[in-house]
C-alpha cells in the first residue's frame, strides 16, 4: 500500500498534505521518556479518515486509529461490533493523510484475545493492509504473551489497561477503575506486564488520578493518559469529542471546539438558499460561452 501517490488535478480533494514531512518512528516515541522523565508530552489523537488525519498530523506525534471509530463514525452501540476490514479500510486512509505521526492501529475485539498466533495474524492483516506501524491491544498481564510475540516479531504494540471498553459486558460500563485496592494494584501490575512483555507505549484510560501517577511511574515504557492524570507521558482523546462533536461525552473530554454548532448552522445556511432559490448563483453555474 503505497502512500505516496498523487493526484495531480486541480479538483482532486485527494492530496495529501502539501509540505511533508518526515514520519516520526516507533523508537523515537519510545525513547521520549528516559529514566522515568517525558521532558515534552506525547500528543495522540484519534484518526478514522485522510482528511482528518491531513488536519491533526502537523499536531501530533501519533494518530491512534481507534476502534472508538464503531460508535463515533458508525454509530454502533459499542466497539464489539468493529471488524477488521473496517480498522484496516480506516487506517489506510489515515496513512494516506500524514506523514509526521506514528499511524497507531487498533486490534478489535475478537482478533487478538484468542492465541498469540491469531493476534500475529490480525496484526499482520492490518500492518500490511493500511501501511500504519504498530498496532494497540487491550487488556494487561493476561496479554503479555501476546504483547511479546508480537514484538519480538517485527510487530510493535501499545498497550492499553484500565478502563478497556472492549470489556464493557465484563466490567459492567464505562465507569473509571482503580477505585478499589484490588482494582489499583491490577492497574498498576497490569501496565508493568505489558511493560516487561515489550509494549512502546501504554494507554491508560478512566482510572483514578493516584494509581495512573503509580503506573506510569512503575514503568518504563511512556503512558498515555485518557481520563486519567496530566502526569501521564502523554495524552489522547477522541478527535471528534475534543472538537464538540456531541453533546454527550465523558466527564474526562474537555471540548476544544463546537463543531456540531458550526455543522449545523452551516447546512441550515445551505438549505435554506437551496429552498429560497439562492444557491447555485452565477459563480456556480457554467454558461455557454
Ligand atoms: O478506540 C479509541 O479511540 C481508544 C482511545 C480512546 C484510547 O482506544
Amino acid at each position: 500500500m503505497s502512500t505516496t501517490f498523487q493526484l495531480d488535478t486541480s479538483t482532486s480533494r485527494a492530496n495529501p498534505t502539501p509540505a511533508p514531512m518526515k514520519r516520526l518512528t516507533v523508537p523515537s516515541i519510545r525513547a521520549r521518556k528516559q529514566d522515568g522523565v517525558t521532558a515534552e508530552p506525547l500528543v495522540m489523537l484519534t484518526a478514522y479518515t485522510a482528511r482528518q488525519a491531513q488536519l491533526l498530523d502537523a499536531h501530533c506525534d501519533l494518530l491512534l486509529v481507534g476502534d472508538s471509530l464503531g460508535q463515533v463514525i458508525y454509530g454502533l452501540p459499542s466497539t464489539i461490533p468493529v471488524t477488521l476490514r473496517m480498522m484496516a479500510d480506516h487506517a489506510a486512509a489515515v496513512v494516506r493523510g500524514s506523514y509526521h505521526s506514528v499511524v497507531v492501529v487498533d486490534m478489535p475485539f475478537g482478533s487478538y484475545e484468542a492465541s498469540p498466533q491469531q493476534a500475529f495474524d490480525s496484526a499482520s492483516f492490518l500492518l500490511k493492509e493500511s501501511g500504519a506501524a504498530a498496532v494497540k491491544l487491550e487488556g494487561g498481564a493476561a496479554m503479555a504473551e501476546t504483547v511479546a510475540f508480537l514484538s519480538q516479531r517485527g510487530i510493535p504494540v501499545m498497550g492499553h489497561v484500565g478502563l478497556t471498553p472492549q470489556a464493557v459486558n465484563v466490567l459492567g460500563g464505562y465507569m473509571a477503575r482503580g477505585r478499589s485496592d484490588a482494582e489499583a494494584d491490577k492497574i498498576v501490575t497490569d501496565a508493568k506486564a505489558l511493560d516487561e512483555a515489550g509494549a512502546f507505549a501504554i494507554v491508560i484510560e478512566g482510572v483514578v488520578e493516584p494509581i495512573a501517577i503509580a503506573a506510569t511511574k512503575a514503568v518504563s515504557a511512556p503512558t498515555i493518559g485518557i481520563g486519567a492524570s496530566a502526569q501521564c507521558d502523554g495524552q489522547v482523546l477522541v478527535t471528534e469529542d475534543m472538537l464538540g462533536m456531541f453533546e454527550r461525552v465523558p466527564r474526562f473530554v474537555k471540548k476544544y471546539g463546537n463543531i456540531a454548532e458550526v455543522i449545523e448552522q452551516t447546512a441550515k445556511a445551505y438549505a435554506d438558499e437551496v429552498r429560497a432559490r439562492a444557491f447555485p448563483g452565477s459563480e456556480q453555474t457554467y454558461q455557454p460561452k
